[in-house]
């Protein structure tokens, strides 16, 4: 699609999703998070999909943002549904039954962080730069960072980044745990997708239950995640793929997982 701002590239079971507005490093627009929302409904439908990574065009940014020449004018309710707009969608990411990665290549700002932090993990190149910048325009964080930088970092780097909004450097972004893994500019992209092909790999419906536990789990009490666990856990038993996996171990060979 020419005027489409993503890039979509199929690698060996790993779907590649590129943000491609590089003049505007990547700022998330309402076409940009329309078209995001339907990539990752299609991901998420597609059988060939097994894993996906996120990443921006261009050597300087990952996302600096929601797009301010976008946000200036709004009305009050214009703003609120321009921050439902993007949370639904990285509502949509976080609960996708496959796994995501955000490649991490550049400036995650505001918006880009928060989609950074809907992602499954992190990497980030050496260089990049992360933060909530949203306090400098007289604004906050509206596509979920507030909540999610507090989930993930807790709350004293969530207040860090959020009130001060000065941005961070990859290495202490991951001492914070808000990033995975941090590697050298030049290896972001042979580490990601070594990393997205190993998850390819795996067994689809395991690595659901598991996104699904830990969304859930991380939403409950509790004594409901671990019954969820539980079920979930006995679900697996019902698949091929189990069967397989536990044979291939004690047979000493590679399992070969189908889906099933
Ligand atoms: N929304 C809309 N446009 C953006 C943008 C955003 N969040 N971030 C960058 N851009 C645009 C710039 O306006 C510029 O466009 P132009 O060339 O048409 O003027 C282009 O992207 C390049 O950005 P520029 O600021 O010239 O690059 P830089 O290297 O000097 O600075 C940043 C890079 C990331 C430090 C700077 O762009 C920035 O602070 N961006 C905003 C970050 C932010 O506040 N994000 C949260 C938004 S809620």
């Amino acid at each position: 699609m020419p005027d489409s701002p993503l890039l979509i590239d199929d690698r060996d079971g790993v779907r590649v999703i590129t943000i491609h507005r590089p003049d505007k490093l990547n700022a998330l627009n309402s076409a940009t998070l329309d078209a995001l929302h339907a990539a990752f409904d299609d991901a998420a439908d597609a059988p060939e999909v097994r894993a996906i990574v996120l990443t921006g065009a261009g050597p300087k940014a990952f996302v600096a943002g929601a797009d301010i020449a976008e946000m200036a004018d709004l009305r009050p309710v214009e703003g609120r549904d321009f921050s439902l707009r993007g949370q639904r969608m990285m509502r949509r990411v976080e609960l996708l039954p496959k796994p995501v990665i955000a490649m991490i290549n550049g400036f995650a700002l505001g918006g880009g962080l928060e989609l950074a932090m809907c992602c499954h993990l992190r990497i980030a190149a050496d260089t990049a730069k992360i933060g909530q910048p949203e306090i400098n325009l007289g604004l906050i964080p509206g596509f979920g960072g507030t909540q999610r930088l507090l989930r993930l970092a807790g709350r004293a780097a969530a207040l860090e980044l959020c009130l001060t909004g000065t941005p961070i450097d990859a290495a202490r972004a991951q001492a914070l745990g808000i990033v995975n893994r941090v590697v050298p500019a030049a290896d972001l992209e042979t580490e990601t997708m070594a990393l997205a092909t190993r998850l390819a790999n795996a067994a689809p419906l395991a690595l659901r239950g598991i996104l699904d536990c830990i969304n859930i789990g991380g939403e409950s009490a509790i004594g409901e995640g671990l019954e969820y666990e539980a079920a979930q856990f006995g679900l697996a038993f019902s698949t091929e793929d189990m069967r397989e996996g536990t044979r291939a171990f004690l047979e000493r060979r590679k399992p070969e997982f189908r889906n099933r």
